[in-house]
């Protein structure tokens, strides 16, 4: 869910509705505001997108206010309807409260509300919190007082946000689990679950800390413990500007994302190789001794960022030769893995929220591993939390479908791999000195394939109507089917899945059948060419037995063409780099089918980009 809070001499519904907009991508099942004024608090709240909020405030518009906050919600606990939406309020309407988590032990204190005389209007645990406020308040007559004693009693995961109609002026927020930042301007404070709801408005953020409060006024922010004293906080200056969150002339994110991807994927290699081509992970924050100590390597993430951590597999184990094993985050910590402390853990998120993740690296650390985060979001939680980060300088991605996160996950996964590669004088020779130097013509090599999408994107238009896509790959190229079936699951909505080319015979085969679109991502026929030979196999079994075949090859590849029904070029690249090449028509072509089908690109039916629920 997305949270923001505002006070300061903008009008406070104007920059909560801003801010939201920046956040739907958290969440957009249905979305409300609360501000207070002349006295009292005024809310609104409805189902759906923000534009059903917008429209119905544009006829009933709320009263101008120097205070306010909003929500805009995926929904977990009941569907998303009016009455379910946030803010939620006390009775008689004194406090608004919006929250982000589970509270898991609401049902007892909910009970006890009753048994006291509260009257209570839905089953949400916010609501709850709203009416404690309210009780608390009574006593304390502080609205930052109360939250931190409330907040003593709740049992879960939440991030609050609270107004109280007696104070007008302040706005107050509490932490645990999930994200929440401040932001700091002239005679202005905001609150908001990522730093886009405000960059227009200000750089300069701080960040909170688990169990903590905050209270904004104009004249400035405090923060505290739930235990009420003052708090540590570490305050930052965000290095990108608004219009990196917006669309810049794009029909959709994803289109502008997948475009920025030769520039992601420079920055995040920018000053990590230095002249000699010797990488210099200075942030890397695990010594050189330790990384030498470590003999296993397990790669935990969810959805795309697990896609990314199963190719990296291919390139830790053949350059360091260190056992490496790829999980999804949510299974992790539930068949009690093997770790310990020559563990090393990585973590892969963009967000940097993601619940499993966070869980499965929480897991590591208690069993003693080490932990490094690959992550996207400056001060999010996963690397908070880790031994050590190695940042993806991707940039702000909005588009529920990752694009440029992945990219950029890849880069980052491939230096650690030869970074470990270079401290462990393992293969560190020839071969590594060269993808050192390919891995730095990535991006050219992205833009080339960009240049030449367009018979992608008509090939897609055709196959709009087609119920199921299939994709195979061998080796690297296996993650990278997996990675084009769940971007066409996204977006289109279709019937996709990846399968390893070879497991075909074992079963999948049988799905075969006439005009059935399958798309085949080859691998290099230099190099491993036993590879290439085998899929060009593969390919040739699919169509006699009727399928159209949609040919990821590299340029020069002759041995495809008379199979490949449609073919799709790539620039060469080592097999080991070839998914960041191969990746991209894929993209194009989810999104392609995505709008033919008259879907919405940057977000997807039922999905959010941050899942901070388990
Ligand atoms: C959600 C998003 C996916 C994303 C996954 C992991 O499911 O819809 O696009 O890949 O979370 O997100 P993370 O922020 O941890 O990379």
């Amino acid at each position: 869910c997305g949270i923001v809070g505002y006070v300061g001499n903008q009008d406070a519904l104007d920059v909560v509705l801003n801010g939201l907009r920046r956040l739907e991508y958290r969440g957009y099942d249905s979305a409300g505001v609360a501000v207070l004024a002349d006295g009292g608090l005024a809310a609104e709240k409805k189902a759906g997108k923000l534009a059903n909020l917008e429209k119905e405030l544009g006829e009933r518009p709320l009263p101008e206010s120097s205070c306010g906050l909003g929500h805009t919600r995926w929904a977990t606990h009941g569907p998303p309807t009016d009455a379910n939406a946030h803010p939620h309020l006390d009775n008689p309407g004194r406090v608004a409260v919006v929250h982000n988590g589970i509270i898991e032990n609401f049902a007892r204190l909910r009970a006890e509300l009753t048994d006291r005389g509260h009257e209570l209007s839905s089953q949400t645990d916010t609501e709850v919190v709203a009416h404690l406020l309210s009780e608390s308040y009574g006593e304390c007559g502080d609205l930052a007082a109360a939250m931190r004693e409330v907040c003593g009693r709740l049992e879960g995961a939440f991030t609050l946000v609270a107004v109280h109609a007696d104070q007008p002026d302040v706005v107050v927020g509490a932490r645990r689990n999930s994200p929440l930042v401040v932001g700091v301007g002239e005679g202005e404070a905001f609150l908001a679950s990522d730093v886009a709801a405000f960059i227009a408005h200000t750089r300069e953020a701080i960040e909170l800390g688990q169990d903590q409060v905050v209270e904004l006024t104009r004249a400035g922010v405090s923060v505290t413990g739930f235990d009420g004293e003052p708090a540590e906080v570490r305050a930052y200056h965000v290095d990108w500007d608004a219009s990196a969150a917006e669309k810049g002339g794009y029909d959709y994110f994803m289109l502008k994302e997948i475009a920025e991807q030769p520039k992601a994927v420079a920055d995040t290699l920018l000053g990590r190789i230095d002249a000699e081509g010797q990488l210099t992970l200075d942030e890397l924050r695990i010594d050189d001794a330790e990384l030498r100590e470590v003999d296993k390597i397990v790669m935990v993430a969810c959805g795309t960022a697990y896609h990314a951590g199963m190719i990296a597999k291919y390139a830790i184990e053949h350059w360091t030769r260190i056992p490496c094993e790829t999980e999804l985050a949510s299974e992790f910590r539930y068949r009690d893995p093997i770790l310990d402390g020559r563990t090393l853990v990585v973590a892969i998120s963009q967000s940097g929220e993601t619940m499993d993740t966070l869980m499965a690296l929480r897991h590591a650390r208690e069993q003693g591993a080490k932990v490094l985060a690959i992550c996207n979001t400056n001060g999010s939680t996963i690397p908070r939390e880790s031994d050590a980060v190695l940042y993806t300088h991707a940039g702000p991605e909005v588009a529920v479908a990752s694009t440029k996160a992945f990219l950029t996950q890849l880069v980052a996964c491939y230096l650690v791999a030869l970074y470990l590669g270079q401290v462990r004088g393992t293969k560190w020779g020839d071969e590594i000195g060269e993808v050192v130097g390919e891995l730095a013509r990535i991006g050219e090599q992205v833009d080339e394939v960009l240049a030449t999408m367009e018979p992608v994107r008509e090939l897609a238009r055709g196959l709009a109507d087609k119920g199921t896509v299939l994709f195979l790959g061998r080796h690297v190229g296996y993650p990278v089917a997996l990675e084009g079936a769940l971007k066409l699951k996204e977006l289109a909505y279709m019937h996709a899945e990846g399968f390893a080319a070879g497991e075909l015979k074992h079963g999948p085969i049988a799905l075969i059948e006439d005009g059935l679109p399958v798309v085949v991502v080859v691998p290099s026929p230099r190099g491993r060419s036993v590879l290439h030979d085998k899929i060009v196999s593969n390919i040739q079994e699919i169509r006699a037995r009727g399928a159209m075949t949609i040919v990821i090859a590299e340029e020069g590849d002759e041995a495809v063409v008379p199979y490949a029904d449609h073919l799709v070029r790539v620039p060469r690249t080592p097999t080991l780099l070839q998914p960041m090449v191969a990746a991209v028509p894929l993209q194009v072509f989810a999104c392609e089918l995505a709008t033919a089908r008259g879907n919405e690109v940057d977000q997807p039916r039922n999905l959010a980009k941050s899942v901070t629920v388990e």
